[in-house]
């Protein structure tokens, strides 16, 4: 197990976690991926949470994101990863279960690690601060930007809110996805609803 607390430790890990993705992910995914490491250390460091781990899970999030569609289902398959009834159907879904997986096997992610990159997509309704703070990143890592002016006006309004409130932030996400969701006839993940319920129970 790494000890977290070990500069070195930890810098070399990234150093291994950097190089599998740059070989296992497109260049753009890549290059996200060092947006939500930076981005997800600069919340742990308003947050009050463990820099490194921050650092590392942000890093590796989407490690599994760009296996094709029957490789993930093979994965899961393969090694007992339970698939619900709506990531049957939106298998890219399935990438945070199984990033969770890969990152316990090859790097002995903490069960806690593990979580926030499980919790990345649909976000859930036990998310502690660290994956909140993932979840979050991910949705505004410096690199994004949208040309259409509401959605990049949406953006920085996230980007402002996650520095002062991560569970506004979480909600604004989840938000924003449900109103896209619902536009587009998609289906939504039940965990997407039992999060924002939770902080609402949580604010009232
Ligand atoms: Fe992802
Ligand atoms: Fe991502």
């Amino acid at each position: 197990m790494i000890d977290f607390n070990n500069n070195k430790e930890v810098e070399e890990m990234l150093q291994k976690i950097d190089k599998d993705i740059k070989q296992e992910l497109s260049e753009k995914r890549y290059k996200h991926s060092i947006g939500v490491m930076q981005k997800a250390e600069e919340l742990a460091e308003i947050y009050g949470v463990d820099v490194n781990k921050a650092k590392l899970v942000g890093l590796a999030h989407d490690i599994g994101k760009e296996l094709p569609e029957e490789e993930k289902l093979r994965y899961a398959k393969e090694n007992k990863i339970e698939v619900d009834e709506i990531e049957k159907i939106n298998v890219g879904l399935l990438h945070g279960k199984i990033g969770a997986d890969i990152c316990k096997k090859r790097y002995d992610f903490t069960k806690e690690m593990q979580d926030a990159i499980q919790y990345h997509t649909t976000g859930n309704e036990n998310m502690d601060l660290l994956a909140k703070i993932i979840f979050v990143a991910d949705k505004i890592e410096d690199g994004r930007n949208y040309k259409e002016a509401e959605k990049a006006k949406q953006l920085e309004t996230a980007r402002g809110i996650a520095k002062s409130n991560i569970e506004e932030a979480v909600l604004y996400e989840i938000d924003s996805s449900l109103i896209y969701t619902m536009q587009k006839k998609k289906l939504i993940h039940p965990d997407s609803i039992s999060t924002r319920n939770k902080i609402i129970m949580n604010m009232i």
